[in-house]
């Protein structure tokens, strides 16, 4: 995913060093150029040996190293980078950005680095909360890098608190966000549902469905990574949401219905539906757990709010720019797809429908692929005269379907 992309980490001198082999690993995995600067005291924590031979390239802890080849190495990577991640980065190197002073390798070429720079601090919880660390931290903030919060847990020192280094995955995913997509989703607020609803039956029952969550999260981060203002309501799932999206968790089609009709009432750029909600729920849920009796239970189900529908009823209030919320719905089918979904759309009021076929293989719950048809009213068709236009995507992991989808999206809000 990173291919032609130079990513510089920066690392100093906190026991969490270790850490960025793990990510620089992961990083030369997607393809990029990694290069690691090291301040000196880092070197105490983990040898440079172990990045060189990680990236291929050499790791940079002197400015003054006359073993270079022929460019001034912090000037050159402060203009070829993509971005720098300064991880992690100690209270010291903190203070000595937040007041441009550049007297090693690694704050040298943070000052030439013409990149975006994100920095995550990593620290004792007291070196974390003094005073002048917070104000060193806000000065960054200022000067547009951006700081990934620390996570609260067990530090090195023996402490338990705030101020301790995110995992690889977190930071990877961080540098996903500054660099993978371009911004074409910027300032655009997007309502996105994902997983299964649960009805219950009674207090230890439900009614579900094999909705795992996967594609709504893939399509929460993907926005996330287009410059998007996300709002991800999502029913039970064993995901972890992604970083930097507004978390809305519920449980039933009714709560899912009332969450996403509140955070769609203004100034809402798109809602993309890829929850599997329930269509129907029992009629009453047994306050006491249901006791077995004869043979055979009939449970009387009634129809749950149609949220798209709905949705798509309503009069769209347009927005600042004068265009209606965007509306996204998924169909998934086992027959007749491209008929149904059209019908979807129609019926709806839909601008955009995505279609799967449950039977096709790779497409469906669970896995990481899927096999889809997008159907829409767009403004290109505006211009072509058909009603409908119908795209048929080839197998793709489901974060490149989301980017797909969001990419059509982007130009139509
Ligand atoms: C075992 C050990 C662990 C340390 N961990 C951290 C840390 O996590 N964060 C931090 O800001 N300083 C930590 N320090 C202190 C820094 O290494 C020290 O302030 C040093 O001057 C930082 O140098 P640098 O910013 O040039 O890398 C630690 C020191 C030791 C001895």
């Amino acid at each position: 995913m990173l291919k032609d992309k130079t990513v510089v980490l920066g690392i100093t001198g906190s026991i969490a060093a270790y850490k960025i082999a793990n990510l620089a690993s992961m990083l030369v995995k997607q393809h990029a150029d990694v290069h690691v600067i090291m301040t000196k005291n880092a070197t105490n924590f983990i040898h440079p040996i172990t990045f060189e031979t990680l990236t291929g390239n050499k790791c940079l802890v002197e400015t003054f190293d006359r073993n270079f080849e022929f460019q001034v190495e912090h000037v050159s990577l402060g203009e070829r980078a993509d971005v720098m991640l300064i991880a992690p980065a100690s209270a010291n190197v903190i203070a000595k950005l937040a007041h441009g002073i550049a007297d090693d390798m690694l704050t040298t070429t943070a000052l030439a680095m013409t990149a975006p720079i994100l920095v995550s601090p990593a620290m004792n919880t007291h070196m974390y909360e003094k005073k002048i660390t917070q104000e060193n931290i806000e000065k960054l903030r200022d000067l547009d890098m951006r700081i990934i919060e620390p996570a609260n847990g067990y530090l090195a020192c023996g402490t338990t608190g705030v101020g301790k280094m995110p995992e690889p995955e977190v930071l990877l995913d961080a540098i996903y966000g500054e660099i993978l997509r371009p911004k074409t989703l910027g300032g655009k607020k997007i309502v996105i549902t994902a997983g299964p609803t649960q009805e219950a039956i009674d207090p230890v029952r439900y009614i579900t469905n094999h909705s795992t969550g996967k594609m709504g999260y893939a399509l929460a981060r993907q926005a996330r990574y287009m410059g998007a203002d996300v709002t991800l309501v999502s029913g039970p799932t064993a995901l972890e949401p992604p970083a930097g999206v507004t978390f809305v968790p519920v449980v039933s089609a009714k709560e899912m219905y009332q969450e996403v009709t509140a955070r769609t009432a203004e100034d809402c750029d798109a809602v993309i539906m890829s929850a599997a909600v329930a269509d129907y729920r029992p009629t009453r849920i047994a306050e006491e757990k249901i006791k077995k009796s004869g043979d055979a239970a009939v449970i009387e189900l009634e129809r749950t709010d149609d949220i798209l529908a709905s949705l798509g009823q309503q009069e769209r209030v347009p927005r600042v720019n004068g265009k209606k919320t965007f509306l996204c719905g998924f169909s998934m089918e086992t027959e007749n797809m491209l008929e149904n979904s059209k019908k979807k759309l129609a019926k709806k009021n839909l601008d955009m429908i995505v279609a799967n076929n449950l039977k096709t293989a790779g497409a469906g719950f669970g896995v990481d692929t899927n096999v889809v048809t997008l159907i829409s009213r767009d403004s290109d068709i505006e211009n072509g005269g058909e009603e409908v236009r119908v795209e048929e995507l080839p197998i793709l992991s489901k974060e490149e379907v989301a980017y797909e989808i969001l990419r059509r999206i982007a130009k139509n809000i």
